[in-house]
């Protein structure tokens, strides 16, 4: 990251584009840049990024990124978002997104609920990861602490990292989180009703996150938004487009969330229960364009659901969470294949498979509930539930351990499992 202050006397006058190129006669002129290409990349990247302040009485300051990463385009003239191709990433960082022992924590009337008890994942450029679990095991929650979009109070992020693109987005000031989230970071939820604005057009909707972060003037804006609608399957798009969401139906609604979310052209798509509410037909419609869309764009996909086979069909990796812990991460094949948590197994026993005999016997089903999150069990807190457990388990909390090349497992008892 570069970071340029520039002195312009009378900053309101100045335009995104004219301070773009302002900044990139500079640029220019620092580096004795001649090659024509990488000026219309940095072009590119300073029209993007757009992050330009005028704090009072101050000089201008634009913070520009450079080089441009993967996925971005290489020109703002509009090309096709088909015809996107990425550029070679040069930045330094082991994982697109490492998310080191997150804690959250709600401060309820009957008592501090540890919704996210130090999570531990990580997510690489254009991969797909589900994240799994039973209601109430701390998943949303740790998607939006993630974002930074806990409700605060009553809740309140109380430790580890979030880094991505190796910057810890924990220590990010409002504004920059906010470009994160509208640039970088696509999040789809599960009712798009509520993630809509019911009183603006879907093309305004649509238009703003472009002309903000991407710094697009409205005309441009306009023509990519209708060509993002046409992209995700909305028919008639240049006449829809004006419409309202309440004119739309559940699928069509789930649509526009997925071409807002994707139209910044984010490095990381996190999709939270997206399609739950939605009828099967239409769920995997809306699945597939995700995945088809991700593909293309190189964008990494953290998909958030009950649904292993959902899971089993789209991620290359699963988490399994249970308790606000992660208790298992495996590539899908190894843990659909081989668990090695008790919790696993016992999802996946409760998953109906048109491949099983009838005389193989009924699904099975984790005995219990999720134990009440203000008084957790000591030792494992799936040891009530769990028929593997002994003396230990009610004594330590397991840690995470290797069971195989990228499988690991908090279980005291996982050599018995499976
Ligand atoms: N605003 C809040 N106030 C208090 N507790 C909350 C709040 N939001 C979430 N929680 C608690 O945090 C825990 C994790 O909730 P979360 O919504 O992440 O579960 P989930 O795994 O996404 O479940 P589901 O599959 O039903 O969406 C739950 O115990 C929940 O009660
Ligand atoms: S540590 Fe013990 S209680 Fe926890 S899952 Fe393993 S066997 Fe069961
Ligand atoms: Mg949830």
């Amino acid at each position: 990251m570069v970071s340029l202050v520039i002195d312009f006397p009378e900053p309101r006058l100045h335009t995104p584009l004219r301070v773009a190129l302002r900044l990139l006669a500079l640029l220019r002129k620092a580096k004795g840049a001649t090659d024509p290409s990488l000026c219309e990349a940095e072009l590119w990247c300073l029209g993007k990024i757009a992050c330009i302040a005028h704090p009072p009485g101050a000089s201008m300051i634009a913070i520009v990124r450079f080089p441009p990463r993967a996925g971005e385009m290489p020109s703002g003239k509009g090309a096709p978002y088909d015809q996107i191709q990425p550029m070679p990433a040069t930045t330094s960082y082991q994982h697109l997104l490492q998310v080191k022992n997150l804690e959250t924590e709600f401060h309820t009337d009957y008592g501090v609920v540890r919704a996210v008890d130090g999570v531990d994942l990580h997510i690489d450029e254009g991969e797909t990861v589900g994240l799994v679990g039973e209601s109430g095991c701390g998943k949303s929650v740790a998607a939006l602490s993630i974002v930074r979009l806990v409700p605060d109070p009553p809740g309140r992020i109380v430790g580890g990292q979030v880094l991505f693109e190796g910057i810890d987005l924990l220590r990010l000031d409002v504004r920059e989180m906010r470009h994160v989230r509208g640039a970088k970071i696509g999040i789809i939820f599960q009712e798009p009703l509520t993630s809509l604005n019911p009183v603006l057009s879907i093309e305004r909707q649509i238009v703003e996150p472009l002309q903000e972060h991407l710094g697009m003037t409205r005309r441009q804006a306009s023509s990519r938004a209708t060509e993002l609608l046409d992209l995700v399957g909305i028919p008639d798009a240049s006449a829809r487009i004006r419409d309202y969401p309440h004119m739309m139906s559940g699928g069509q609604r789930q649509r526009i969330m997925i071409a807002i979310a994707l139209s910044c052209n984010p490095r990381l798509l996190i999709a939270d229960e997206a399609t739950t509410a939605l009828d099967v037909t239409i769920q995997a419609q809306i699945l597939e364009l995700m995945k088809d869309l991700t593909e293309r764009f190189g964008t990494a996909l953290l998909m958030i659901t009950h649904n292993l086979g959902v899971v089993a069909r789209y991620a290359d990796r699963v988490c399994v969470m249970y308790a606000g812990k992660i208790r298992e991460m495996a590539p899908s094949e190894e843990l659909y294949g081989n668990p090695k948590h008790p919790y696993t197994l016992g999802l996946l026993g409760s998953v109906p498979r048109l491949d099983m005999q009838r005389e193989a016997g009924k699904l099975t089903q984790i005995p219990g509930d999720v134990p009440d999150p203000t008084r957790m069990p000591p030792g494992c807190a799936f040891n009530p539930r769990c028929d593997y457990a002994v003396e230990r388990c009610s004594e330590e909390d397991p840690w995470m351990e290797e069971v195989s090349e990228g499988h690991v497992a908090a279980c005291w008892e996982s050599a018995r499992v499976g």
